[in-house]
């Protein structure tokens, strides 16, 4: 097989979880501290060595493309000003040897649809897919970048997977899996927690076979009337092994409001330059909770 260069990133969703924050501005664009999610998003499947991101975005979200444009009269300034600290900040947006390609989804077909709008740039290659309202954070090295190296000697479909509450299982993908390496046997969604077949959820980062895109062509709308990747990874695997991929870091929803704020402490305790004093004030203000 081909090796991985490519990511697929659909970010032509509506947000409507988080209205009214993203009438106007794309939810992938909402900043955690300093940084919009989606340059987290990038920079993680940099890190894996990944070279090729395929934005997958909608006619109403110009904006995020042009994050990662050049910005001539914004560079001009800051060299004028002298600022040479927000310049490195402003041409560090794109990671060095990434390239960002854009493809547009005409209407939110479902993310099945999104990543299959992203075909004719990835041909008969294997390819990434990360959801990028999930951040997920680990101190060593990022969740994509595991993946890689585990799809590297497997050469099969992988599927990042997190142990979630028993009860809680109804709000996601769920995969059953057997043996030490987490063969996955089947794929549900949203199960109810008597009929969950365990309580390992998928988490927004998949690695595909390019088979995946042949089965996607032909799966027809399901659930919500839309084009769910699932189905097309329920049919995969009835013709290739996949297998479930344990990230021992910490996830966060941030297409949830609650995942959103605690993205925000959370990586607002660990920065560098805010860290101490952010700590120091919560501390406080948590005392008078
Ligand atoms: P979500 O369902 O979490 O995002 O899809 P959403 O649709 O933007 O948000 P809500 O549910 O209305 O609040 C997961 C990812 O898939 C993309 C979304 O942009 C999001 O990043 N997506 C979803 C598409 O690109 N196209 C679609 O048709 C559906």
């Amino acid at each position: 097989m081909k090796p991985l260069r490519k990511v697929v990133i659909p970010v032509a969703g509506l947000g409507s979880r988080f209205l009214p924050a993203t009438k106007a501005v794309p939810k992938e664009l909402l900043p955690v501290v300093d940084k919009p999610l989606i340059q987290y998003i990038v920079e993680e499947a940099a890190e894996a060595g990944i070279t090729d991101v395929v934005l997958v975005t909608h006619s109403a979200k110009p904006a995020i493309e042009n994050h990662f444009d050049k910005h001539y009269e914004l560079e001009q300034e800051l060299i004028r000003r002298g600022k040479d600290e927000l310049l490195e900040i402003k041409r560090s947006i794109t990671p060095p040897n990434v390239r960002i390609i854009g493809v547009r989804q005409p209407e939110t077909l479902g993310l099945g649809h999104a990543v299959l709008c992203a075909e004719p740039v990835l041909r008969d290659e294997p390819f990434a897919v990360i959801l990028p309202d999930v951040l997920m954070y680990h101190p060593q090295k990022g969740c994509m970048a595991q993946m890689v190296e585990l799809f590297n000697q497997r050469q099969t479909s992988l599927i990042a997977l997190e142990q979630v509450d028993d009860s809680e299982v109804e709000k996601y993908g769920i995969a059953a899996v057997e043996g030490d390496d987490l063969r996955i046997t089947a794929l549900v969604e949203k199960p109810k927690p008597a009929d969950a077949p365990s309580n390992l959820s998928v988490v927004g980062r998949y690695i595909f076979t390019p088979r995946i895109m042949e089965l996607l062509q032909n799966t027809l709308p399901g659930a919500g009337g839309e084009i769910q990747l699932t189905d097309a990874m329920a049919e995969l695997l009835e013709e290739e092994q996949m297998f479930g991929y344990m990230f021992d870091g910490k996830s966060y929803d941030c297409g949830d409001k609650l995942g959103y704020l605690q993205a925000n402490v959370d990586y607002a305790l660990r920065n560098e330059k805010l860290g101490n004093d952010f700590k120091q004030w919560l501390n406080q203000r948590c005392e008078t909770l």
